[in-house]
């Protein structure tokens, strides 16, 4: 693992959500302060839902500097955005109906097609947005990640080929639960953001998340998260924590 990484370990899931929304608004004024924007990438999952609702609340709903923020999405299962394990239809519902960012600064991963042509798709606009902001580099500000008990992360899985092709930025894969074709973001995007943040909440992670933090030969797919321009944020309530040799409140 990349050498800059924290560790945040708070009491609860609540506490770990409020902590997570209060990280996203710390970046999202720092960048804005530096380059005008927030490029941010979002995870499905249950794990960053609650933080998605406390950030449709205030003090964020108001605070948040929506009108700057860009949300694209890490993963997506190719579904209906109405079907209930669409990763944006739950953030459309927890987050996206509510605040006031513009229509065009919210970037769904297109689920409907094929999933080859949905990953080229986004591929093409992902390339388009980071030019208009004068880079030929996918540089997210935040990637939110969560991980799988299988030590999955995005939607890559273990045993399944991940591209390594610096030029591939989304990939089309099928599998996980529920086991779809998706689309992901690959380690070429991911590994190059500012600032990477993993949520894991609850005992049933446990396990993995010390292997992924304390064992430096891990081959696990999120062990290849590697912040190669910033830095590693793993945000852990107690029970994700509890394995671990040495915590950091
Ligand atoms: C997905 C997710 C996936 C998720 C983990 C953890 O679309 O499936 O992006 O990578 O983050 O499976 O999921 P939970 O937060 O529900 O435990």
């Amino acid at each position: 693992m990349a050498a800059k990484i924290e560790i945040i370990t708070t009491s609860d899931a609540g506490r770990l959500a409020e902590k997570g929304a209060e990280l996203l608004y710390n970046t999202a004024k720092e960048a804005v302060a530096r380059k005008d924007s927030f490029a941010v990438a979002v995870s499905g999952g249950s794990t960053p839902r609650a933080m998605h609702r406390l950030l449709s609340q205030e003090p964020y709903l108001a605070d948040m500097p929506w009108q700057k923020t860009h949300f694209f999405w890490v993963d997506e299962r190719m579904l209906p955005f109405d079907h209930p394990d669409s990763n944006y239809g739950a953030a459309q519902k927890d987050l996206m109906s509510i605040i006031p960012i513009p229509a065009d600064q919210v970037y769904p991963m297109p689920a409907m097609m094929r999933s080859e042509e949905g990953a080229d798709l986004y591929q093409a606009k992902l390339k388009t947005f980071f030019q208009d902001l004068g880079s030929l580099d996918p540089v997210f500000d935040l990637i939110i990640l969560g991980i799988g008990t299988d030590g999955h992360t995005a939607s890559l899985f273990p045993g399944q080929p991940s591209s390594q092709e610096p030029d591939r930025w989304v990939l089309s894969v099928k599998g996980g639960q529920p086991d779809v074709f998706r689309l992901t973001l690959t380690y070429a995007v991911l590994n190059r953001a500012r600032h990477i943040l993993f949520l894991a909440s609850g005992g049933a992670k446990a396990a993995v998340v010390k292997t992924l933090i304390e064992d430096s030969r891990s081959q696990l797919p999120a062990a290849k998260i590697q912040a190669l321009n910033g830095k590693i944020t793993w945000l852990l309530d107690q029970k994700a924590a509890s394995l671990l040799v040495e915590k950091k409140g």
